[in-house]
């Protein structure tokens, strides 16, 4: 039987749709979402995809919000719950209930740059490599366990949205990839904070930036 997960957004779920177009061997049992407005419930939908509204701002408090959510998960029974551009902050109570099945992807190389606006922070660190991470959720934001990152350049003229593309072009591979490597129970939890991707594929081997001229 194929393994089940639900996938949560607020927004414009494009890597939402990256992980639907990438045909993995996983049933993507529903969408939900904390806002009624975001872009990606119309796209799930449209692919026969059950999609669920929790919207937050219906709840007097974030633990009555992350109750309510946490029911409308457990009631489709996934083995694992994939944040896609889920912009709240987790209670330390919902990280325990989903411990180890609560996976996200976070738009820069943690520990770089935790936090929102992470390519406007890349930029102002005049850093050269940026790029976007998939790690398993703990109570610490940004700080879990790291599945994956992929490494971008960041050019001497890039603007915030240039960065941004970038990286989602990154995001739009990483995240289908880990979670093909996660159907396939390739993903192992060493202890330590630390996880292990089994089975051997090359690097794709190294960027530096800025390249000396030729
Ligand atoms: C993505 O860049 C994702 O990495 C980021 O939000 C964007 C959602 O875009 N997530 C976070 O910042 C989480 N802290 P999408 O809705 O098009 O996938």
């Amino acid at each position: 039987m194929r393994a089940r997960i639900v996938i949560l957004i607020s927004g414009r779920g494009s890597n939402m749709a990256a992980i639907l177009a990438a045909g993995l061997p996983l049933q993507v049992a529903a969408v939900i979402s904390n806002l009624p407005e975001a872009d990606g419930l119309e796209l799930a939908a449209a692919q026969g995809i059950p999609t669920v509204v929790v919207d937050h701002r219906l709840y007097p408090t974030r633990a009555a919000f992350d109750a309510a959510l946490a029911e409308t998960i457990e009631g489709y029974a996934p083995q694992l719950v994939v944040l896609a551009g889920f912009m709240r902050l987790f209670t330390a109570e919902f990280v325990a209930r989903f411990r180890g099945r609560l996976i996200n992807i976070h738009p820069s190389l943690l520990p770089s740059f935790p936090g929102l606006h992470t390519h406007r922070q890349a930029l102002a660190a005049g850093v050269r490599i940026h790029g976007c991470t998939v790690h398993f959720v703990t109570e610490q934001v940004d700080h879990g366990p790291i599945v994956a990152q992929a490494a971008v350049p960041v050019l001497a003229d890039d603007t915030e949205a240039l960065l941004a593309a970038r990286v989602l072009r990154c995001e739009h591979v990483l995240y289908p990839r880990v979670l093909q490597w996660w159907a396939e129970g390739r993903l192992e939890d060493q202890g330590g904070g630390r996880i292990r991707v089994r089975g051997s594929f090359r690097s794709s081997g190294s960027l530096m930036t800025p390249e000396p001229d030729a």
